[in-house]
């Protein structure tokens, strides 16, 4: 009998490992391409180059592309888990979500996908094609949803806060601004322009995306080929 429960434990853990083999919750866990640490336009181009960008033409992005733009948004550049943006205290408050349009990213389905910067993946929250819910939520802004992708910085406040107490909200703001900052220099240096987003309705854009009501969102960037 203790040989028989000792057998149906095994076969439930093996079932589970094959079953759940990333998460351990049954996520799909797409592990991203390592990105280059050296492109072809300067910093300084980058700069004078950079605009907010709202027309977009109608290609779709690589999975090479998103890869190097996640990492540039906030990605980990460093074996101790600093980022590309800093971080007061390395508290990490900030949370990457990546909007998938249809065709928006060739070998991704269309979705919201988290971005976990220590194993640079993504991780499928939500199936479908999203863009038009989240244009609306952001006022109407209809020139969003031609882009390809939007990237959603949203954030963990108490992440940052259990630290700083209120000052850690004023960080947190300043964060996003970095890790903004970098998505739009790396946009250009690929040949793409970003937009920027800050005007949207806060608990809607909340549930069009289905965000933890403890990681509310604080800008949206839309990313693709200018037109
Ligand atoms: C925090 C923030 C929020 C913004 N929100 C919007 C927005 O909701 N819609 C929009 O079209 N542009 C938005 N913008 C872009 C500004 O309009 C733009 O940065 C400004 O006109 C200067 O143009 P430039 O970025 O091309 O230099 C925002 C910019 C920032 C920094």
């Amino acid at each position: 009998m203790k040989h028989l429960m000792m057998s149906v434990v095994m076969v439930m853990v093996m079932a589970s490992l094959f079953f759940f083999p990333s998460s351990g919750r049954g996520a799909e866990v797409i592990k991203l391409p390592p990105p280059a640490h050296q492109g072809s336009m300067s910093v300084e181009a980058a700069l004078k180059a950079r605009r907010t960008v709202r027309r977009f033409a109608a290609r779709g992005l690589s999975l090479a592309q998103i890869s190097q733009l996640l990492w540039a948004t906030d990605g980990t550049s460093d074996p101790r888990g600093l980022r590309t943006a800093p971080s007061a205290g390395a508290t990490f408050p900030l949370e990457i979500y990546l909007v998938a349009g249809d065709r928006g990213v060739g070998q991704l389905a269309a979705g919201l996908y988290r971005y976990r910067p220590q194993e640079h993946a993504l991780e499928l929250t939500q199936k479908g094609d999203l863009r038009q819910a989240v244009a609306r939520a952001c006022l109407f802004q209809a020139w969003m949803a031609e882009a390809p992708v939007m990237v959603v910085i949203a954030a963990e406040f108490a992440r940052c806060t259990a630290r700083y107490g209120q000052r850690g909200v004023m960080y947190t703001h300043m964060e996003v601004g970095h890790a903004g900052q970098n998505l739009f220099l790396q946009a250009e240096a690929l040949g793409l322009g970003a937009g920027i987003v800050g005007a949207f309705e806060d608990r809607g854009l909340s549930q069009v995306l289905k965000l933890p009501s403890h990681h509310p969102p604080l800008l949206v960037m839309p990313v693709g080929y200018k037109h």
